[in-house]
C-alpha cells in the first residue's frame, strides 16, 4: 500500500466515521481492504482509491468503514457494567422514578455492533424491572452489523456462556437450516429499537434524556478531541444524576469533561446540570 493511498483512505475515514487510524493500522487496513477489491471487482488499491472518489461512492464509504471497524463484541461484555445497572443505577433511579415523574426508565446502547450488548441490557431490566416501563435505544454507524442486531441470531457458542435459565427464557433455539443458532424471542427483541447513528454528526433520531449510557469499546478508535466531543453530546444526554459506562480500557481521566467517576469505567452526571 502506498504512503498516498494510506493517507487517502485513512482520511476519508477519519473524515466520515472520526474512526483515527495511526500509523501502525497499516497493515491492517491493507488486509482488511483486500476483502472490498474483491467485492468491487478493483484491479488494485489505486483503482479502489480512484472509485471512492467519484460521485455515487456513498454506498461503498459505509462499506468501507464497515470494513476497517471492529465489531467484535459478546454478552454482558464487562460484567461489572450489568452488576451496576442491577444493583446500583435501577434501584437508586427507581427510588427517584416517582418523585421526578419518569414514565420510564432508559437506556441507550450507544455503539450497539451486533446487538449482544443492548440485549444482555434487556435481560437485566427484564429481570429487575418486571412492573415498570422501560425502554432500550441502540445505534451504530455500521447499516450491515444493525440488520444483523435486529434479526438478533446468533450462534449457540456465543449463548452457552449464558445461565441456562436465561437461555430458556429469553432465546430460541434454531432448527433446520438455523441448527448451531439461537435466536432473541420476540417478547425482548421488540422491545430494543435498533438505529443507524455517527455518534459524532447530527442528533440520535430519538429525543429525550437517559438514565444510563453504555458507550462502550468505540471510544479508542477516536482521537482526544473527538473523545472529548463524544463524552460532551452524551452528556447533554443524561437526566442529571445519570451514568456513563464507558470500557474498561477507556478511561476518560485525560479528558476534559463534566462527569464523576463513580467506579472504574462508570461516571456519574452532576445533579446540578
Ligand atoms: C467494538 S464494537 C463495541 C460493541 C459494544 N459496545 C461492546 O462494548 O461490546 C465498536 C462499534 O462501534 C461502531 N462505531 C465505530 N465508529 C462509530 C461512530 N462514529 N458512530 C457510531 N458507531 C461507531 C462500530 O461499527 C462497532 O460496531
Amino acid at each position: 500500500m502506498r504512503d498516498s493511498e494510506f493517507d487517502f483512505i485513512r482520511s476519508l475515514v477519519y473524515e466520515r466515521s472520526r474512526i483515527n487510524l495511526g500509523p501502525d493500522k497499516r497493515q491492517l487496513v491493507s488486509a482488511r481492504l483486500g476483502k472490498r477489491l474483491r467485492a468491487t471487482n478493483m484491479p488494485d488499491l489505486t483503482a479502489y482509491c480512484e472509485f471512492l472518489q467519484q460521485p455515487g461512492a456513498d454506498q461503498e464509504l459505509g462499506h468501507l468503514i464497515d470494513a476497517i471497524s471492529t465489531n467484535h463484541t459478546f454478552f454482558f461484555r464487562e460484567i461489572a457494567h450489568f452488576d451496576f445497572l442491577r444493583d446500583k443505577a435501577i434501584p437508586e433511579m427507581m427510588e427517584r422514578a416517582r418523585a421526578e415523574r419518569w414514565n420510564s426508565f432508559r437506556v441507550w446502547s450507544a455503539a450497539s455492533s451486533s446487538g449482544e450488548e443492548a440485549y444482555s441490557i434487556a435481560i437485566t431490566l427484564t429481570q429487575r424491572l418486571p412492573n415498570f416501563p422501560w425502554e432500550i435505544e441502540a445505534t451504530d454507524i455500521s447499516r450491515r452489523i444493525l440488520a444483523k442486531a435486529a434479526a438478533a441470531i446468533y450462534p449457540e457458542e456465543t449463548v452457552r456462556r449464558l445461565p441456562p435459565e436465561v437461555v430458556r427464557t429469553h432465546f430460541q433455539r434454531g432448527f433446520g437450516p438455523q441448527e448451531g443458532n439461537y435466536r432473541v424471542k420476540a417478547a425482548l427483541r421488540d422491545r430494543v429499537h435498533f438505529h443507524h447513528l455517527n455518534l459524532l454528526e447530527g442528533e440520535p433520531p430519538f429525543p429525550g434524556l437517559f438514565q444510563v449510557i453504555f458507550c462502550r469499546n468505540v471510544m479508542i478508535y477516536f482521537d482526544r478531541p473527538t473523545q472529548e466531543e463524544l463524552v460532551s453530546r452524551l452528556t447533554r444526554r443524561l437526566v442529571p444524576g445519570g451514568y456513563l459506562m464507558v470500557g474498561h480500557s477507556e478511561s476518560l481521566t485525560h479528558l476534559r469533561h463534566s462527569l464523576r467517576a463513580v467506579r472504574p469505567a462508570i461516571y456519574q452526571k452532576s445533579f446540578g446540570s
